[in-house]
Parts: structure tokens; C-alpha cells; sequence
């Protein structure tokens, strides 16, 4: 079975097209950052003007790689949620306009769960039940997934996502945007001097032992007024204890999530998930905890991606639901299905 799977939720524009859910046959992103580079955030319109202007030479670009044309895919999948309306409905379009011509069935997803399809393409079969780690630009959360189609949410992020707060941390430095990689970067060339204290008071110390919960936008304004107290502090060392304290929460809230539900797999995706500390982390706590831990090897598998879709695609498609015309697009998370 061949997939095609379109991705255009906010910055990415994205195609992939996959067989039988597991091999990438080509995978194209268009990255929107240097558009937006300069507002230090994405700015709505210019995204959904630069998906119109990119999505068809991307087409052209993963059908000639993959050698498949538009005829031979046995599905379209798309983003229809969560995401920048705008910006999800050019996705849509281009799966409708599929669809018209060809007869092609369109699977509708949430690019969320996809992000926990995507170790498919990395030769991990999927387990079930697993508990997905979220943590991107726009998500800090961890799902219940019973199986594809269905995520239920253990815990969300009460106001910023992490990666937000690493790039909102990166302009008090006036590191570039996105600050994720330029923070990771100072906090490497820290070594901290043994029983080091925290600088950064911990995150949430006060939540319910039974909650799973993130906040990160108080860490930011701990980092601010680190910065104001003790302006002497040098850039790398205030970096190594921002992620310090930021990956302290994520710990917390896993065993937590684990203490819970009593699954013991995880699944951890999104952009932040590129960061090599908050990897090596995840995986020694893991293992100190038995638990399975998973995570993307390859970085771009991290980020929005049209191969992503394409693989959940497959297993919707497999239980049967797909869908015409009659599908909308939504700014809000889609958890359920089948
Ligand atoms: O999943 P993603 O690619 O896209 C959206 O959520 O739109 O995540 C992007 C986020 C950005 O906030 C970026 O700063 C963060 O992921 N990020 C990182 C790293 N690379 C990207 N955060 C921490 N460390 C990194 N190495």
C-alpha cells in the first residue's frame, strides 16, 4: 500500500510518501524559519502564503524521487488538526484536489499521534499501550495511547510548551530564533563543579503528587530575574540550569505518568526531542527506571514531517477509516477516531 502524506500544521511544509507504513520512499520539508526569523515567532499569514506557494513543487519534487505517481497512492493522508487554520486548509486542499481527480481515499489525522507513528520508519513495531512524550514548539504533553486512532491526554502543558520557553529564554540572551539549538549549544560548554546548586527554582514543586502537569513560562521569568540579579552570570551557565531545571519537570512527570497508568513503554517525539542532553537524559532514566524508551533517531523524524502522517495514515487506513470530501480541518487536538 502506497501513502502519500501531507504535513502543513504551522512551519513546515511537508510530503512524504511511504509504503506499507514502514519504508520512506522520499520525504521532502520546506522549513518556513527564515521567514519568520525576523518576528521571533510564526506570523499566521506568511505561513499559510509560503504552504500555497511551496506545496506543489514539493509534490512534483517526492513523486519523482519515490517514482510513484499520483495513480498508483492507495490513500492521501493530511493534517487536519491541531494548527494554523490557514495553514491546514492548504494542506487539505491539495488531498480534496487528490481526491477529485484520482478517487483516492483521504485519511484526516492529527499530526500529534503522528509524531508517535513515526518510529515505524525506524524498523520499531508498534506496542501497545504506550504513553507518548510530546515536546515541541507548540506541546508539552504525555498521551495514554491504547492504540493508533485513539490518545488520551495524562497530562498538558498549563501555559507555554517547552521548546516556546527555550526560544523565549534564547531572546533574553539574544541568541537566534529558534533558540532551541543556540541554548543547547552555550549549556554544552558548561561543566558544572560538583554538588552544584540549582540556580532556578524547580518547576511546579507545589502540583498534586497525583497530577501530571508542565509549566515553563515561570522559568523563563526565573531566568529574567537571574539575569537582572546577577548580570555577571555567564551565558553558558545559565543555559546548562535552564535545561537542567526544564528536563527535571519532563523526569518528574514521566514517572509520574508511569506511577498512573502503569505503562511502562514510552514513546518521546517532537522538535525538542533534537536535543542531544534531553536524549541522553530520557534514555539513563529510562534505564535506571526499566523502563522502554523510544525515541526518533534520525533528528528530521523529530520535527513536522510528511512521512509522519504517511505512516499513521497507513494503520488508520487499515482499521478502516478514511474519508471523501467531507472532512474539516481544526486549530484544536483530534484525539479520538476509531
Ligand atoms: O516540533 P517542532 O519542530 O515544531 C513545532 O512545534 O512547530 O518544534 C520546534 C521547537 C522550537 O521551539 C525549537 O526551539 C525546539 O523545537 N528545538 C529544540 C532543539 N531543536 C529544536 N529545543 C531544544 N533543543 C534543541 N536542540
Amino acid at each position: 500500500m502506497i501513502g502519500l502524506g501531507i504535513e502543513t500544521s504551522c512551519d513546515e511544509t511537508s510530503l512524504g510518501i511511504v509504503k506499507d507504513g514502514k519504508e520512506l520512499l522520499s520525504l521532502k520539508i520546506y522549513s518556513q524559519i527564515d521567514l519568520h526569523k525576523p518576528f521571533r515567532g510564526i506570523v499566521p499569514e506568511i505561513a499559510s502564503r509560503a504552504h500555497l506557494e511551496k506545496i506543489n513543487p514539493l509534490l512534483e519534487e517526492v513523486l519523482e524521487e519515490s517514482k510513484v505517481s499520483l495513480s498508483d497512492l492507495d490513500y492521501v493522508a493530511v493534517t487536519r488538526s491541531p494548527g494554523l487554520t490557514g495553514s491546514l486548509m492548504v494542506g487539505a486542499q491539495l488531498a480534496r484536489c487528490i481526491h477529485a481527480i484520482h478517487g483516492t481515499p483521504i485519511v484526516p489525522l492529527c499530526h500529534l499521534q503522528a509524531h508517535f507513528a513515526v518510529l515505524q520508519l525506524e524498523g520499531v513495531e508498534p506496542v501497545f499501550p504506550v504513553l507518548g512524550l510530546l515536546l515541541s514548539g507548540g506541546n508539552s504533553a504525555i498521551y495514554r495511547i491504547p492504540h493508533f486512532g485513539k490518545m488520551e491526554t495524562v497530562g498538558d502543558t498549563m501555559d507555554d510548551a517547552l521548546g516556546e520557553a527555550f526560544d523565549k529564554v534564547a531572546g533574553l540572551f539574544s541568541l537566534p530564533y529558534p533558540g532551541g539549538p543556540p541554548i543547547e549549544a552555550q549549556a554544552s560548554l558548561y561543566t558544572p563543579e560538583s554538588g552544584e546548586k540549582d540556580l532556578l527554582p524547580p518547576m511546579l514543586r507545589n502540583l498534586e503528587q497525583d497530577r501530571v502537569a508542565f509549566s515553563f513560562s515561570g522559568l523563563k521569568t526565573a531566568v529574567s530575574h537571574l539575569l537582572a540579579k546577577q548580570p555577571d552570570l555567564s551565558v553558558p551557565k545559565v543555559c546548562y540550569h535552564f535545561q537542567n531545571t526544564a528536563f527535571e519537570l519532563v523526569e518528574r512527570n514521566l514517572k509520574r505518568a508511569v506511577a498512573i497508568t502503569g505503562i511502562r513503554r514510552i514513546i518521546a517525539a517532537g522538535g525538542v526531542l533534537a536535543n542531544t542532553t534531553l536524549r541522553n537524559r530520557l534514555s539513563a532514566f529510562a534505564k535506571k527506571n526499566s523502563l522502554e524508551f523510544f525515541s526518533p533517531q534520525k533528528k528530521i523524524y523529530c520535527t513536522d514531517n510528511g512521512a509522519m502522517v504517511a505512516a499513521l495514515g497507513y494503520y488508520l487506513m487499515q482499521q478502516g477509516y478514511s474519508k471523501s470530501l467531507d472532512f474539516t480541518v481544526s486549530p484544536v487536538r483530534q484525539e479520538t477516531y476509531i
